[in-house]
């Protein structure tokens, strides 16, 4: 008889207990049982059947979601040998429109370069808060903004999940930084080391100009038209969601010297391994608070609370419900 596993799948009423097939490791892959995982933006698109969710996961029955994942290596599948059984790792699903898993479970697979060995003084909880949003903003910045050793980054949503661990990981780039928040969040972004903090409230981010190498609009709430004159020539503008504002982007910037690129997330482990040394070394991941699996509901709505400040924990390997 096959074996099952629970899972918690979410609803738009919350989350519910139900059992799934447990998977087994294909060639190249580990069986990973999931310790810790925490919510993102994410969730809410497959909840609510928005149309960008359709590039993140299947619309499976039960929709057990949860791309971030921290736990240890329970199964090993063919010609895995550079890994062992109880190794604590981390990670990040792959956003994916094949993608049917989800860390809300008490097991996942994957390929055995998609995750990195959790450095030992990571707590599992902070590994998972940290997984989508590190690689997102390392990715952004570094790969598709080129920023590095005294360059310029202007990041936009600097108190959100993937601006605040792109304010840290900007600075050990070695870049100047400056964040733009809303009031109540100026104190925590300027104790993250931002060299300029910007109230977004109170005062106008596009009022310089020509100033960045890169601007990272963790929101994607601006447009490479309307950024354009924030970039030095051979600048380049990153967001984070494939709209309408995008494609004009990318058309404009065929006729400029500036550059247009939107993110696609990618867990990678020599990436992961890099972002696991700048957590031991004092990377700052703001919890908003911790669930455990039973109260994944919660979870999700915390999510999408006004007041939340920080990352949504879920807690996977405790309070299964009964
Ligand atoms: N493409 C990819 O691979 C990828 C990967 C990860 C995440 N994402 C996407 O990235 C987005 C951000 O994710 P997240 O986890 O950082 O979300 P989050 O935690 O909700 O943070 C969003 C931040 O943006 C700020 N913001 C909202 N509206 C704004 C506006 N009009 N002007 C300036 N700032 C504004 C918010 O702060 P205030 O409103 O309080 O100022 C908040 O701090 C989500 O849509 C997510 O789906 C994409």
């Amino acid at each position: 008889m096959n074996e099952t596993m629970r899972a918690m799948g979410a609803t738009r009423d919350g989350a519910q207990l139900t059992e799934i097939p447990k998977p087994s490791p294909g060639r190249g892959e580990v069986r990973v049982r999931v310790v810790a995982s925490s919510v993102n933006a994410a969730e809410d698109k497959l909840i609510s059947g928005a149309f960008v969710g359709r590039f993140l996961h299947v619309q499976t029955s039960p929709l057990v979601l949860g791309w971030d994942f921290a736990g240890t290596i329970d199964a090993l599948g063919d010609g895995v040998t550079d890994l062992a059984e109880g190794a604590a790792v981390w990670g990040h699903l792959a956003y994916s429109n094949s993608q049917r898993q989800g860390a809300f479970a008490e097991f996942i697979t994957i390929e055995r370069d998609e995750l990195a060995a959790k450095p030992d003084d990571v707590p599992f909880h902070v590994a998972a808060a940290a997984a989508t949003c590190s690689m997102t903003s390392l990715q952004s910045m570094r790969d598709l903004g080129r920023l590095g050793e005294g360059g310029t980054v202007l990041i936009v949503g600097a108190a959100g999940g993937v601006g605040e661990i792109a304010v840290g990981i900007a600075r050990r780039l070695g870049a100047h930084v400056t964040a733009v928040c809303s009031t109540r969040d100026v104190p925590r972004v300027q104790a993250l080391g931002a060299d300029v903090v910007i109230d977004r409230k109170t005062a106008d981010p596009f009022a310089s100009q020509g100033a960045y190498d890169v601007v990272f609009d963790t929101p994607a709430v601006h447009s490479f038209a309307r950024c354009a004159g924030l970039l030095r020539s051979g600048g380049a503008y990153v967001t984070t969601l494939p709209n309408a504002a995008l494609i004009t982007g990318m058309a404009r910037a065929l006729f400029s010297s500036k550059r247009c690129y939107f993110v696609q997330v990618a867990s990678k482990r020599a990436d992961l391994e890099l972002v696991g040394g700048w957590l031991s070394d004092g990377l700052q991941v703001t919890i908003d608070s911790r669930h455990t699996i039973a109260d994944l509901g919660a979870a999700l709505a915390r999510q999408g609370d006004p007041a939340r400040a920080g990352r949504v924990v879920v807690d996977v390997a405790q309070g299964w419900p009964a």
